[in-house]
């Protein structure tokens, strides 16, 4: 992937293939930490305090973190609101239909942690037959290739509400703003949030 986009280091700029849960850098070495819907795929709550807590780590006190997140509302949406969001992507990208789903799923389990195959049975559930969104969308076939992907996996997705991401934030960080991200399909899902000043811990 870096070998793939990035035009090679020069003076002060690097690529580093790293982890967000042990990140290597120096502490107290940068400005601005940026992520951009990075944090679905760590555990919540432990894998999201430890990159919070590196996030800090790595920041100088006046420094500032803004991540691109994925935040499930309180209240899942009901089955019929969901429906008609997918119906409402005619034309399109069918990411923002898969992120949606993958969010049902967490938002109706106990925790914001979802496997995969959790969220491919709660879209055949909804879709029984997911041709006829497809048709109806516009979509190619193969547009679900990702969803399907999904089937058996027990990769991890995580969604967290404001609250329970602000509730480890705020372990670290003494203030957490959100910021509309835009006007796309799943935008008012998927704000910035903003870390700055460090909390006494
Ligand atoms: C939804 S993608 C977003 C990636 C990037 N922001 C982009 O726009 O292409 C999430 C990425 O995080 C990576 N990832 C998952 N867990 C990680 C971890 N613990 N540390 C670093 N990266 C991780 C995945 O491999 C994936 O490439």
């Amino acid at each position: 992937m870096i070998a793939r986009v990035w035009p090679g280091d020069e003076g002060a700029k690097r690529a580093v293939l790293g982890d967000w849960r042990t990140m290597p850098f120096a502490a107290a070495g940068y400005d601005a930490v940026i992520g951009d819907n990075c944090l679905a795929f760590l555990s919540y709550p432990d894998g999201l305090e430890q990159v919070v807590a590196q996030v800090r780590r790595v920041l100088r006190p006046d420094g500032l973190a803004v991540f691109r997140v994925f935040v499930a509302p309180q209240t899942p949406p009901s089955d019929d609101d969901l429906i008609r969001f997918a119906y409402s992507l005619k034309g399109k990208s069918q990411d923002a239909f898969r992120w949606r789903i993958a969010m049902h799923t967490a938002n109706c389990a106990p925790t914001p942690n979802v496997l995969a195959n959790d969220v491919w049975l709660e879209f055949r559930r909804l879709f029984p037959k997911p041709e006829e969104l497809l048709r109806a969308n516009g979509w190619e076939e193969g547009s679900f290739s990702v969803l399907e992907l999904y089937r058996g996996s027990e990769m991890m997705i995580s969604f967290p509400t404001v609250d329970e991401l602000s509730g480890v934030a705020l372990r670290q960080f003494g203030q957490m703003d959100l910021h509309s991200s835009g006007d796309y399909p799943m935008s008012e899902h998927c704000p910035f949030v903003v870390l700055r000043g460090f909390a006494a811990t």
